[in-house]
């Protein structure tokens, strides 16, 4: 089939959609590979290393679009972008599934077949295609780096001549993928850390990494764990307890991540802002929800707010501030997906009752068919 890439227009976002290495691969397989000139520069990758592996490289959007089949993307297009495809083109990116609102209608004007790869279903087989867990990861490592830049103070236990250094305090709460690769980096960096979740299954894995598990393990907390292995929405009452442990353990912590989600719903928020101000003067709070509107109501996108002496810091894009290993692992999960919808003769094919393929395709023909959408 013929496959493009293009570069992505989304404020910030550095990420690419293939490498080098998965257009060698690609290329390998027999398909034909396109890709807009500078798509992956933000990664380091220039357009020659693509063209090296048998990429052409097309001068515009338009150019590489043109007689495409399949459009391999980091982000969702937007409504103008989906205007300037072909009609009929597939095209595979993260599609931020739950927050469209009318892009659906573009996608079906112009009859795209689009595929979101946060639908990617959590069973055994898709694990290599899940790129929510392969993005999460490397966002779970790099807030604890930006998290421990912002510190003033250093996060291992010095013993020095001239006296010692106290290791920082971190405390991860949401201990999903994200949580863990964040509970890791920081005991590497050399910090005591604790964790909290509200899925019984955390506790072992975050004691596995070497963290004390904090959280209240009441009955509610021991059935919180969907079929699909998220978190569920917790009661009232939960929320309150939970916030009480919280509150006395926040105000002891130097460092605190936040990763906490719930699919489809806003993030809940887990530190308040008399919870914030409970903190010592140069603490730091890294909140990796902020875009689904934060685990802590003070979190502003892209910015390091200063509420008397603690820092809140936001990332709404932590995999776009590690492009080149992101965009590695993406490509990567697209590869692992792509033969599902590939004929023997490797033309491209949506004719499947593959369930991975079910589960990720919103729209097709001029429809939206996702259940989860409609
Ligand atoms: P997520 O990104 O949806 O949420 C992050 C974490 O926040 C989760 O651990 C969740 O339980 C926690 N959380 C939600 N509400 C909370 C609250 N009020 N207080 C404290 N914590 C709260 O979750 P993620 O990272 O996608 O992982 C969820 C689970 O799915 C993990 O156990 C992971 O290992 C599993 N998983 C399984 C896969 C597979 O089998 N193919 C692939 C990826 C993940």
């Amino acid at each position: 089939m013929k496959l493009t890439i293009t570069k992505e227009t989304s404020p910030g976002e550095t990420r690419v959609a293939a490498t080098p290495e998965s257009v060698k691969k690609l290329v390998g397989l027999g398909h034909s590979v396109t890709l807009e000139s500078g798509a992956g520069a933000d990664a380091g990758f220039p357009d020659k290393a693509y063209s090296e592996e048998g990429a052409t490289i097309a001068k515009s959007v338009d150019e590489a679009v043109k007689g495409a089949d399949l459009l391999l993307k980091v982000r969702a297009p937007s409504a103008e972008e989906a205007g300037q495809y072909p009609e009929g083109l597939t095209v595979i990116a993260l599609m931020n599934p739950f927050d469209m609102g009318d892009l659906t209608d573009a996608f079906n004007k112009k009859k795209l077949n689009t595929l979101a790869m946060e639908f990617t279903p959590r069973i055994t087989r898709a694990q290599s295609m899940d790129a929510l867990s392969s993005q999460s990861n490397l966002a779970g490592y790099r807030a604890v780096i930006e998290g421990a830049q912002i510190y003033g103070r250093a996060m291992p236990m010095m013993m020095t001549a001239a006296g010692t250094v106290a290791p920082a305090k971190v405390f991860v709460m949401g201990a999903g993928v994200a949580g863990l690769q964040a509970i890791a980096t920081a005991r590497r960096l050399g910090g005591v850390v604790t964790a909290t979740d509200v899925r019984p299954a955390a506790k072992e894995q975050v004691a596995s990494l070497g963290a004390k598990f904090v959280a209240v393990e009441d009955e509610e907390f021991k059935e919180a764990e969907t079929a699909g292995g998220y978190a569920k929405e917790m009661s009232d009452e939960y929320k309150q307890k939970q916030n009480e442990l919280t509150r006395s353990h926040i105000a002891k912590q130097d460092i605190v991540i936040t990763t906490a989600l719930i699919p489809g719903r806003p993030a809940p928020e887990l530190i308040s802002e008399d919870m914030v101000k409970s903190m010592k003067p140069g603490s730091v709070i890294v909140d990796m929800a902020v875009s689904s509107g934060g685990n802590c109501p003070l979190s502003k996108p892209d910015e390091v707010v200063d509420v008397e002496g603690v820092k809140v810091a936001g990332f709404s894009n932590l995999p776009a501030r590690l492009p080149a290993d992101s965009s590695s692992l993406y490509a990567k999960n697209l590869i692992s997906f792509l033969p599902l919808i590939t004929a023997e003769d490797g033309a491209l094919n949506l004719e499947t009752d593959d369930e991975i393929v079910t589960a990720m395709l919103l729209t097709r023909g001029g429809e939206t068919v996702n259940e989860r959408l409609k």
